[in-house]
């Protein structure tokens, strides 16, 4: 950037928010010694200006007033922390159309506007980074899109999102049902009162819809792939995926290229107890990739959280004052020649079936998968508890 002082608003002064304004408070001097110029936090607007956040803050920078930031010549980089879908995308789109590079964490809305915001960033040849939308303070974006351009992609398996992990590994490590394990995080402030977006998968979705475009070129709308979320797993499935099969049920998002086709999917997985994903545990993220240059990697790291997103916020805007010419995505690097159906997809299953134990139920079971050409690998009958069902 051809300034000797670089001008940045923020709009939305919440957790994050407050985690920006902590970062710039905290390691000023070492992002100015970084670019050589002077990084100005001009501006932060927010509707609640009276709410202290627990950081520093001048009275002067702080507004109510979103034109104090949008119409503002001399501002440079807005940093979009508001979330949803409106009026972030008002914001967005006119700041950029003001000639403002931008900065956000709004996976939402970058999975749901993805054309419209990347073509508004080309006509105004500014640029918008959103390292912090997905994996929070994990550099996983602009290392898949930059470090590991010279790769094709087979594949993307990722653990991005921290709740539906926790969950997942406390119901694991503690042997409670997953209504329990919910009701605690929400205690503990790890899950939102109304879950149902990390839990039932929506999240992670978004959050997949940003790696397959960077990963793979290829940008798809969440109607279009299957989503699964994890409410419905239960301790006999952890208990039976541990000691049966020797695997860890995980949230997993996946993106494929399986004989030119891309196969696009959220849904629980039961991952082997070597393979480096199961060691991904608790809030923390994990992505693991295989590229067909280098070959396996795996990021790991805080996929949330006020410091660790205000981490790939702030790096975002050194990003851009050392480099300002638009970055491309895509287009696809391998021809993808359509996206699977989940119906068409060759996997393995897990199936758990809770029946009456009356003579022939095996029988007509088995005799269903095959007529549907499903084979079984292994099976496992439990014993029934008194007066339940075996399943
Ligand atoms: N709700 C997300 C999670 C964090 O639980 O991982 C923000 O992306």
């Amino acid at each position: 950037m051809n300034k000797d002082v670089v001008n940045i608003g923020l709009i939305g002064f919440g957790t994050i928010g407050s985690g920006v304004v902590e970062t710039f408070n905290k390691n000023l001097d070492l992002l100015e010694n970084k670019v050589n110029k002077r990084v100005n936090l001009k501006k932060v607007v927010d509707l609640d200006v009276k709410t202290d956040r627990g950081v520093y803050i001048s009275p002067e920078v702080l507004s109510t007033d979103i034109n104090d930031i949008l119409e503002d010549p001399e501002i440079d980089i807005v940093i979009e922390l508001i979330g949803g879908y409106q009026p972030a995308l008002k914001f967005i789109l006119r700041v950029m159309e003001n000639g403002k590079h931008v900065v956000t964490a709004n996976k939402a809305l970058l999975a749901k506007h993805w054309n419209e915001i990347i073509s508004c960033a080309g006509k105004n040849n500014v640029r918008i980074c959103f390292e912090a939308s997905v994996g929070g303070g994990i550099p996983l974006l602009r290392p898949l899109n930059e470090s590991l351009a010279s790769n094709n992609f087979e594949s993307i398996y990722g653990i991005i999102n921290g709740t539906a992990n926790y969950i997942l590994t406390k119901m694991s490590d503690e042997g409670k049902s997953f209504e329990a394990v919910l009701k605690d995080a929400q205690e503990r402030g790890y899950a939102e009162s109304d879950p149902t977006f990390d839990i039932e998968g929506d999240d992670t979705a978004q959050k997949l819809i940003i790696l397959t475009i960077i990963g793979f070129g290829k940008y798809m709308k969440q109607e279009n792939f299957h989503v699964e979320g994890i409410s419905s797993i239960t301790q006999e499935d952890i208990r039976f995926a541990r000691d049966e099969l020797d695997c860890c049920i995980k949230l997993l998002a996946i993106t494929k290229l399986v004989d030119a086709n891309l196969e696009v999917r959220v849904h629980p997985t039961l991952v082997p107890m070597n393979h480096l994903l199961s060691s991904v545990n608790g809030v923390f993220n994990g992505v693991y990739l295989v590229g067909d240059i280098v070959g396996p990697i795996m990021m790991y790291g805080p996929g949330a959280g006020m410091l660790p997103t205000a981490s790939a916020v702030v790096g975002d805007c050194i990003d851009i004052i050392e480099n300002m010419d638009p970055v491309h995505y895509g287009p696809t690097k391998t021809p993808v020649k359509k996206v699977s159906d989940i119906a068409d997809l060759k996997s393995k299953y897990y199936l758990r079936l809770l029946t009456e134990d009356k003579p022939g139920v095996l029988h007509e079971i088995s005799g269903i998968l095959s007529k549907h050409n499903i084979s079984i690998g292994s099976m496992t009958q439990e014993k029934a508890e008194k007066g339940t069902p075996i399943s």
